[in-house]
């Protein structure tokens, strides 16, 4: 990391980044772990959660600009993170963490059951080589876990540039009894609470379709 980004982990995290009790690995999160949503951001407000948020560039700009509503961003890229927290101060925005956990392990179990009202996967590592896909992040038994975390009614929204993670993404969701589709047609619309990030950016210059899905928690029983 550069100066700036190992700055930005001294300073800035103790407003920013959850303190985290790991198991195993550094960016694992001990199975008894739990975030105290309201006391950590110190209010009660819905909690919109990005998974794999990169450089930040997403979250940073809806958290400042909707201060009514919490965010966190999870992400096991440390220079993303750092770029997270420097933006996050340089504009000022008090209603955002970031945590560096493995997303799996955040969704189903440290954040509590039904905390959060919108979980986002913007262009998640498409490992676009057959031998590969199987690490994906959006695969069967992804499902359960953002179900868990989700409020009853809470949105899922994702978005990738390629067209066969879109079919996954889309195959795995529709299987899932605990989700419905919030979308007519083949895909949903461009989320318009997105900014374009680089990744964005990258897969339309390289003529690659943009798809968007959104799926509803179903309400438990
Ligand atoms: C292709 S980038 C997209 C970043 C961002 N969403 C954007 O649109 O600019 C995918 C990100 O997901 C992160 N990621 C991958 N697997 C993850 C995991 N298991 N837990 C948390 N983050 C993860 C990567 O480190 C990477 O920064």
């Amino acid at each position: 990391m550069s100066d700036a980004q190992e700055r930005a982990f001294s300073e800035l995290a103790p407003h920013y980044l959850l303190d985290v009790p790991r198991d195993v690995a550094w960016t694992s999160v001990h199975p008894e772990a739990r975030l105290d949503v309201a006391a950590e951001y110190g209010r009660p407000a819905d909690l919109i959660v990005e998974i794999g948020s990169g450089q930040g560039h997403a979250i940073v700009a809806a958290a400042t600009a909707r201060p009514e509503t919490d965010f966190l961003a999870v992400e096991v890229f440390r220079a993303g993170l750092a770029r997270t927290m420097l933006d996050a101060d340089r504009l000022g925005t008090r209603n955002l963490r970031v945590v560096e956990a493995n997303a799996p392990e955040v969704l189903s179990s440290y954040l509590p059951e039904a905390s959060v009202s919108e979980a986002w996967i913007f262009f998640p590592d498409p490992w676009h080589k057959k031998k590969h896909t199987k690490r994906r992040l959006v695969r069967a038994g992804f499902a359960d876990n953002a179900a868990r975390a989700l409020v009853d009614g809470g949105l899922l929204r994702l978005a990738t540039d390629w067209e066969d993670y879109a079919l996954q993404m889309r195959e795995v969701l529709d299987a899932e009894p605990l989700f419905e589709r919030a979308f007519e047609g083949d895909w949903a619309e461009r989320f318009d609470g997105r900014v374009m990030t680089a990744f964005e950016r990258k897969g339309i210059a390289k003529g690659r379709d943009i798809r968007d899905l959104v799926y509803r928690r179903r309400p438990r029983a």
